[in-house]
C-alpha cells in the first residue's frame, strides 16, 4: 500500500505530540513506522505522543544520546523507540532483534533511512518544516503500510476539519 494520505499541520510540539497520540492510540503489535524528516524536525516530539496514545508514559521518550532502542511499555504492547542516527549510513538492525521485538510490540524508528529496514514493510511519515513561522511544522503519511494506519491519518484529518 503506498497511497500518500493528508497533509496536516503543526504549529506547536503540543499539536505534533497530539497527531502522534491518534497514531499511538492504533498502533497494533507488529506495525513499524519510520519517522522522515531534519534533525530538529520533531521526530521524537512525535513518538512522544505514540506512546501517550498507546497508553504509556510519554515522559521518558527522548532523543537517545547512547541508547538507540528504547522500550516503552504501554497498555497492550510496547512501543520500541528506535534513533539509528547514531550508527551514520550502512547501519544493520539485526543487532536490535526487532523480530523478537514486533511480537508484542511497534517500532517507530528515527533515522531509519540509515537501514535497510523493507522486510518489515514500514509505515513511512514525513515531518517537514515549512515555515514561515518556526514552529510551523507538515506532517503526513508518505506510505502508511496498513490500513488501521491509514485510517487513523484520515481519522486526524476528519477530526481537525470538523473543529475548523
Ligand atoms: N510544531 C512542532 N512540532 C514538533 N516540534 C516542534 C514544533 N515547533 C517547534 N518544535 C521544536 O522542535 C524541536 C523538535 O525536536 P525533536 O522532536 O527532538 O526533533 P527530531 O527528533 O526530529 O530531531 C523541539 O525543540 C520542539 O520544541
Ligand atoms: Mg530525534
Amino acid at each position: 500500500m503506498a497511497r500518500s494520505s493528508p497533509r496536516l499541520t503543526s504549529d506547536s510540539p503540543a499539536v505534533t505530540e497530539a497527531l502522534g497520540a491518534g497514531l499511538g492510540a492504533a498502533l497494533r503489535a507488529g506495525d513499524v513506522i519510520v519517522l522522515t524528516g531534519v534533525l530538529g524536525a520533531g521526530k521524537t516530539c512525535l513518538v512522544r505522543g505514540v506512546v501517550a496514545g498507546a497508553g504509556g508514559d510519554p515522559v521518558g521518550v527522548r532523543s537517545p544520546t547512547f541508547v538507540i532502542h528504547q522500550p516503552h511499555r504501554c497498555s497492550s504492547l510496547t512501543v520500541h523507540h528506535v534513533d539509528l542516527y547514531r550508527l551514520g549510513g550502512g547501519a544493520s538492525v539485526d543487532v536490535l532483534d526487532l523480530d523478537s521485538a514486533l511480537q508484542g510490540g511497534a517500532a517507530v524508528i528515527e533515522w531509519g533511512e540509515y537501514a535497510d529496514l523493507s522486510r518489515f514493510s514500514p509505515a513511512s511519515l514525513c515531518i517537514d518544516a515549512p515555515g514561515p513561522g518556526p514552529d510551523d511544522r507538515v506532517l503526513w503519511l508518505v506510505d502508511p503500510a496498513s490500513a488501521h494506519l491509514a485510517r487513523a491519518w484520515r481519522a486526524l484529518s476528519q477530526s481537525r476539519q470538523a473543529a475548523t
